[in-house]
């Protein structure tokens, strides 16, 4: 299926009804919008469940969305929804469903794949996972040498390393109080020799996730620590009592000598990237519980049963996506700002580059052809207040303009509440000031107001002016929990994929990440040759060799 008429995206009916309304409002400032509307934010803010999105600080007016709702439309978004949902296989380049959506499908609903349906394999493998991890929770789980567990290492990488990473981190009030979990995926060895370092092997359990269980990175380091372990414990049988394996590759799990019954399944149909929810969650469950993993599931299926069946005008992922694509193709803004203020949060912008940029980093459509449009932004972020004293400046002053989400909790889990009221204060007033500015008149009455007799004014004061007009989301969340924090992750894979849908791409592939694997195998190889290679270009052949002399010498 293509969209309507199989047609590019900028050749969308919309597309040109959308350009001309860019061209009239392209200077409106929002400090103007705010001033002749004082229902501006009832009109442009919506929750769900107990996370609340304002996106009145945009430069949008009442016509923005209603003609983005039309592009979405011509691009036939509803069809497209549907279809990943029931189980069509719309990543065509490898011919597979997409169902994230189906792993925490909390309903009584069926959901089919090949005729079959899925959700009773799908329900065997959280109780697998579940009753395993009970086992490790409560110390029956022992090591080789009867020892009870203290520390689970999970080594993975890209999504078999960033969705457990961040959501163990984001649940940290939600830890089991003895269990240590840790997450190795560079392989850089000083990744993994700083963690097992402090570790003794009798009672660690490593966790090898990997959905093909070809990552070079991923099995690597799961052979330093099977090193480890048996340099420690000689006796092969103990790997099946301190290895367990994630994947959906049973013969190189098989191979890797960890015990198919210490495997926890999952399917071709989960993308890396939406894994969390997947078996790829053991160390979640093991770290938080099943009844958070639970709930954390839940969450992100209310999000899903919202955006399966809200109407594209009320529904929050939809939004989201279309302010991102009228900022990404209209105003031309390149990248996009992830700004949390929680700490817990701080691993979601780099998780979120991930799920967006491997999704929607593309430039053929599904159909193969070259786009002419830009496609998914450059996703970055940082925790906000960190960032206010980083990067910021250039948010207010800079030339580019940076659209951003301030994702901020209002309910804190830390005892010290005037902390969590100036993190707050920061967090709003930096959307108030990104979106008013200071002009000019302003500026020197507060300059007045400080100082009455200021000299050399007139030399800085064209520094100390805000244009504003930055536009920003704010999503409040009531308290950050697994349920909160199921949704807020579902609602940014369904944003990811309505732009997928608007920009005709293909978000469940990643092609892009082949040719630098399979360059790096023929490098490691050179790295071995006896003598200086020179079958590459003059740089890296130059590199290669200096690096091969380097270590040769020391
Ligand atoms: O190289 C990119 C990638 O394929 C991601 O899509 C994926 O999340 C990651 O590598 C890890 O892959 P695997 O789980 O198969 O080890």
């Amino acid at each position: 299926m293509n969209n309507k008429k199989n047609l590019p995206f900028t050749q969308l009916p919309t597309y040109q009804k959308l350009q001309e309304h860019y061209e009239k409002i392209k200077n409106l400032h929002m400090r103007r919008l705010f001033s002749v509307d004082p229902f501006r934010f009832k009109k442009f803010s919506m929750e769900h469940q107990d996370l609340l999105l304002d996106y009145s600080k945009n430069r949008i007016t009442s016509e923005t969305l209603p003609l983005l709702c039309e592009l979405a439309r011509d691009a036939n978004l509803e069809e497209w929804r549907e279809r990943m949902f029931r189980g069509d296989k719309i990543n065509n380049t490898e011919n597979r469903a997409v169902l994230h959506t189906a792993l925490r499908n909390c309903s009584d609903q069926p959901v089919f794949v090949d005729g079959k349906d899925i959700m009773p394999e799908i329900r065997a493998v959280i109780d697998k996972m579940q009753a395993f991890s009970e086992k490790v929770r409560t110390g029956e789980w022992k090591g080789f040498t009867g020892k009870t567990v203290t520390d689970v290492i999970n080594i993975g990488i890209g999504g078999s390393d960033l969705g457990p990473k961040m959501v163990y981190q984001a649940l940290r009030p939600y830890h089991h109080k003895k269990l240590r979990l840790h997450f190795v995926s560079n392989v850089d060895g000083a990744h993994i020799e700083e963690i097992i370092e402090r570790l003794n092997p009798e009672t660690t359990l490593f966790i090898v996730s990997s959905k093909t269980f070809t990552t070079q990175e991923t099995l690597s380091n799961a052979h330093v620590a099977r090193d480890w372990l048996l340099q420690a414990i000689p006796d092969e049988k103990a790997i099946c009592k301190h290895f367990v394996a994630v994947s959906t590759n049973q013969a190189a799990v098989k191979a890797f000598g960890i015990d198919t019954d210490n495997m926890f399944e999952f399917w071709d149909w989960v993308g890396g990237r939406y894994s969390l929810w997947s078996a790829i969650g053991l160390s979640i469950v093991i770290g938080v519980g099943s009844d958070n993993f639970n709930k954390l599931l839940l969450g992100a299926h209310e999000m899903d049963d919202h955006f399966q069946n809200a109407p594209l005008e009320e529904n929050m992922p939809v939004i989201m996506a279309l302010l991102g694509i009228w900022y990404n193709n209209f105003f031309k803004s390149e990248s996009y700002g992830i700004f949390p203020y929680d700490d817990y949060l701080r691993s979601l912008p780099m998780y979120l580059e991930q799920a967006d940029m491997e999704s929607n980093g593309k430039s053929v459509d599904r159909d193969g052809r070259k786009v002419d449009y830009p496609t998914g932004p450059i996703i970055w972020g940082t925790s906000g207040i960190n960032g206010q004293h980083a990067f910021y400046q250039s948010l207010h002053q800079g030339t580019k303009m940076i659209p951003a989400d301030f994702i901020v909790s209002m309910l804190t889990h830390s005892h010290y509440q005037e902390q969590h009221n100036i993190m707050f204060s920061n967090a709003i007033a930096q959307t108030e000031a990104l979106m008013r500015g200071r002009n000019i008149d302003e500026t020197y009455a507060d300059i007045l107001a400080s100082d009455k007799k200021p000299s050399g004014v007139e030399k800085r004061i064209h520094h100390m002016v805000f244009e504003g007009n930055n536009p920003t989301n704010t999503i409040l969340i009531k308290k950050l929990s697994p349920r909160t924090l199921g949704g807020l992750l579902a609602l940014y894979e369904h944003k990811i994929f309505v732009q997928g849908v608007i920009w005709n791409l293909n978000s469940f592939d990643q092609w892009g990440v082949e040719l630098g694997k399979q360059l790096a195998k023929q490098v490691l190889n050179d790295i071995h040759q006896p003598h200086n290679i020179n079958s590459h270009d003059a740089s890296t052949n130059a590199l290669v060799n200096y690096y091969r002399e380097t270590i040769n010498e020391a």
